[in-house]
């Protein structure tokens, strides 16, 4: 039987929400990769940093924009035991710098998703995937990379609909 996994990076603190920086509780990628798991039941992970990115959202941009420059690796807290019992992953995580945030390189980097079918869901500000699918695609090279959902963070709150039909087209629901 097809399995699915959700496995997301989000950050709390201190965001931009329309044109003003506010303090979230819950990050917007968490808010749509929730949504993913009350319409599927899927499994879900969160892909946290063992060390995390500052709730301070300029230290946060210092941080993550080092990292992006050294194409580092972060370590990340834990991992899935295993990923072999899932054939679908939806991996949902936000615009960094136009790509992934590198903690997602560092867990596609942990295992094989060959023959898995991976579905990228990219919450941003206007860049939508950037040039995410591609950097997916050079990783797990012999998975099937669906069309990726871009999803506006601070209009996550109406994506319900989008992510529906979105899982619809990919037959995830
Ligand atoms: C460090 C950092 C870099 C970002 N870079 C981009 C970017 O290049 N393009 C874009 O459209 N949005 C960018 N954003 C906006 C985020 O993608 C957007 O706020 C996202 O919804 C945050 O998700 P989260 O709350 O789950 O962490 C960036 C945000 C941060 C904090």
């Amino acid at each position: 039987m097809s399995k699915t996994l959700i496995a997301f990076f989000s950050r709390r603190g201190e965001n931009y929400v329309g044109y003003s920086k506010q303090y979230i509780k819950v990050g917007h990628t968490e808010v749509a990769a929730e949504m993913c798991k009350e319409l599927t039941g899927a499994d879900i992970f969160n892909i946290v940093m063992k060390k995390p990115y500052s709730d301070e959202y300029d230290v946060c941009m210092r941080e993550s924009k080092d990292d992006y420059n050294n194409n580092a690796r972060p370590e990340l807290r834990d991992l899935p035991e295993s990923i072999d019992e899932y054939d679908t992953i939806i991996l949902a995580y936000p615009n960094y710098w136009n790509t992934m945030p590198m903690a997602v390189f560092t867990f596609l980097e942990a295992f094989d998703f060959s023959n898995k079918k991976i579905l990228p869901l990219c919450t941003n500000e206007g860049n939508d995937l950037g040039r995410s699918i591609e950097d997916i695609k050079k990783i797990c090279r012999n998975s099937s990379v669906a069309r990726g959902l871009s999803l506006s963070g601070s209009g996550v709150e109406n994506s319900q609909k989008h992510i529906e039909n979105w899982l619809t087209e990919n037959g995830v629901i």
